[in-house]
């Protein structure tokens, strides 16, 4: 069976993420990819400077293909990098009145979400808000010309703009930096007891030496929870050039999730082939180069089989 065929029977989504529309020219990659998932994101093409380079101008062809693909092969697709730590377009980087800034985030925001209100039902609305080690907001265009409170502006124009989605706040590192994980529960308690509409926190996972500790997952699943928010795993990876090791940590970490209650989670890609993974030849995913499953692959199918 595949890894959607134990998924789907329990209303788990299991994603790719780091989808580039160019890649399904690939065939083999378009069949595995339909075959194996159930979810797919794209990696950079929504991202701002991307589908929207310069004012006004949004290049729709390339995630219409992705979504065109998802729907022929009923996968259903999570929007990712409304806002992202990069790739901003100098049209934004240059508005420095911040009356027009946020102007220009509503504008992005609906243009994107209005257009694909129903075909797109969760969204990243801001990742990466955290410094990558902790300690203070990312200092970012948006934090510089809006301040701190760009986090909620974005949360709420989301919602306005595509009321029935699902939206999170997407963040690296927090499962297994103990410091950054308070901090980013602060921040979100602090979104939630201001009436922010958030509804969840996407936990990237790419793991590139220990798997977070035993436990770290539930807590975080249930520390939201009393929140209201879902917690989600994103983008998971695992770089550590060390086969075995890697297997035991994609088993470890798609069960604890799964025990904790996680219904939502993705990889960032699926093959090791060099040109379709941010990291080239650290082999972080779950089928090799020429598509052949790994052992990784089988831990997280037999965790989806024994859960
Ligand atoms: O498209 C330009 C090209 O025109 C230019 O000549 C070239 C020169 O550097 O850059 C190209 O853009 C690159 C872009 O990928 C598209 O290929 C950027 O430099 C490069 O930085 C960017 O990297 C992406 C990275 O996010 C940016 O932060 C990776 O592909 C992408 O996998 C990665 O994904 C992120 C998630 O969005 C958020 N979480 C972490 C994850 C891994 O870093």
């Amino acid at each position: 069976t595949s890894l959607r065929d134990e998924a789907s029977k329990k209303d788990i989504l299991i994603g790719s993420g780091a989808i580039n529309p160019t890649y399904l020219n690939d065939l083999e990659f378009a069949a595995v990819l339909a075959n194996q998932f159930n979810s797919l994101s794209p990696e950079n093409e929504m991202k701002w400077t991307f589908i929207n380079p310069t004012k006004g101008h949004y290049n729709w062809d390339t995630i219409d293909r992705l979504v065109d693909f998802a729907e022929a092969n009923n996968i259903v697709v999570k929007g990712h990098g409304l806002i992202s730590s990069c790739c901003n377009p100098d049209f934004l980087l240059n508005i420095t009145q911040p009356a027009a800034f946020y102007a220009a985030m509503k504008t992005h925001f609906e243009a994107i979400m209005h257009r694909y209100d129903s075909k797109i039902n969760r969204w990243d609305v801001v990742t990466e808000a955290l410094k990558t080690q902790g300690g203070g907001l990312n200092n970012n265009t948006f934090s510089q010309v809006l301040g701190p409170g760009y986090i909620a502006d974005a949360f709420r124009i989301a919602r306005a703009a595509g009321p029935d989605a699902r939206l999170f706040i997407n963040e690296n590192l927090v499962e297994s930096l103990p410091g950054k994980r308070q901090e980013l529960y602060n921040l979100v308690s602090k979104l939630v007891a201001e009436g922010v509409p958030i509804d969840g926190v996407a936990l990237q996972m790419h793991v590139t030496e220990v798997a977070p500790e035993p436990g770290v997952i539930a807590e975080m699943v249930n520390s939201y929870k009393t929140l209201g928010l879902e917690v989600s795993i994103a983008e998971m990876d695992v770089h550590t050039l060390d086969n075995a090791l890697e297997t035991d940590i994609y088993g470890a970490v798609i069960s604890e999730a799964l025990d904790a209650g996680i219904t939502d989670i993705s990889f960032w890609g699926f093959t090791d082939k060099h040109a379709y993974t941010w990291v080239p030849g650290a082999q972080p995913l779950m089928f090799d180069q020429s598509y052949k499953p790994k052992s990784e692959f089988y831990a997280t199918h037999a965790a989806l089989t024994n859960f």
